[in-house]
């Protein structure tokens, strides 16, 4: 434990780029509301998508990159530009011709459009969104790409917008962290997958616990941006925990990157800016992009 004691200011936020990059937008959200949580969300996605419908966005971001295996050239640019992942489901998912496919949280659509060539004309993907301009984007993605076995539904993770047992396979990047409700999130997940159904999504987890630092867990959370991707996260044993609950086995969550402060373009967080470089890195690193995976029982 580090003797440095220091204040955060918990209106000053930030967020890392190789998740949701560039948001001035992010606003102050109480983590004990869930409607400040939504708006904050709403808002800050709202700009992203509107950059790129109205063609004022920079394609020097996004989580693009974190693409290496898979051929992005023949997608549209806007649902490339798009992209605020952080990780890549789809190098954990293993889709197969003719599976039923549901992204949460879709955005402008890469991850929809991705699927849609694997699991190819018999099968099918469909992509929920909250926010509207994130629907009008991804469809208009989806009409250029000239996919015809996809589509995009209004809804939010925790009520979604699908019949039980209807989906074999469920994928999401960086979303789940957004939600207020992970519990609900991770059981309505639960309720549309057919029996043997499976989860591989990409999020933003802690390794560990936020204990050991000058500054409590409630202040660290309370000075990064929700909308960031951040300040939601969960740990690695509550996620394990939540998925339990939900009725999931067969949990794999794997460690593909820890954050850096070189994550957040060379800016530490003004809120920790009075810590030491090397706490700084220690917390910083225990937020982790991570694969997580688990199974519905086959019945
Ligand atoms: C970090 S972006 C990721 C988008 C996309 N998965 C990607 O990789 O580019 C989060 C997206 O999830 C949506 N979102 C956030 N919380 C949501 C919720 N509770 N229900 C539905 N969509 C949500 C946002 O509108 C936004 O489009």
């Amino acid at each position: 434990m580090s003797d440095q004691q220091i204040t955060l200011k918990p209106n000053d936020k930030t967020q890392t780029e190789s998740c949701c990059a560039g948001s001035e937008s992010a606003q102050t959200a109480s983590r004990d509301n869930p409607a400040d949580i939504r708006a904050e969300v709403q808002n800050h996605y709202g700009e992203v998508a509107a950059l790129q419908l109205t063609g004022n966005a920079s394609s020097d971001c996004c989580g693009s990159d974190l693409y290496a295996g898979e051929d992005l050239s023949q997608l549209p640019d806007a649902a490339v530009n798009s992209s605020r992942g952080c990780g890549n489901p789809h190098a954990i998912a293993s889709l197969q011709p003719g599976e039923t496919v549901l992204d949460l949280g879709s955005g402008g659509g890469l991850d929809v459009l991705l699927a849609a060539r694997q699991v190819g004309p018999s099968g099918y993907v469909y992509g929920v969104d909250m926010n509207d301009r994130m629907l009008e984007l991804a469809r208009r993605n989806a009409a250029k790409a000239g996919a015809a076995n996809v589509e995009f539904r209004k809804g939010d993770l925790e009520d979604l917008p699908l019949p039980d047992g209807t989906v074999d396979m469920i994928i999401s990047n960086c979303v789940v962290n957004l939600t207020p409700d992970k519990s609900k999130a991770l059981a309505e997940a639960y309720r549309v997958l057919s029996p043997g159904g499976r989860l591989a999504i990409s999020d933003i987890v802690v390794d560990g616990d936020l204990s050991g630092l000058p500054v409590s867990e409630e202040q660290i959370r309370a000075g990064l941006s929700w909308a960031g991707c951040i300040a939601g996260a969960l740990t690695i044993s509550e996620l394990n925990r939540l998925l339990q609950e939900a009725g999931f086995e067969e949990i794999e969550v794997t460690i593909e990157q820890r954050y850096t402060p070189d994550d957040f373009n060379g800016e530490i967080p003004t809120t920790l800016a009075g810590l030491r470089p090397e706490v700084v890195q220690d917390l910083l690193q225990r937020f982790t992009s991570s694969g997580i995976q688990a199974r519905k029982p086959r019945g």
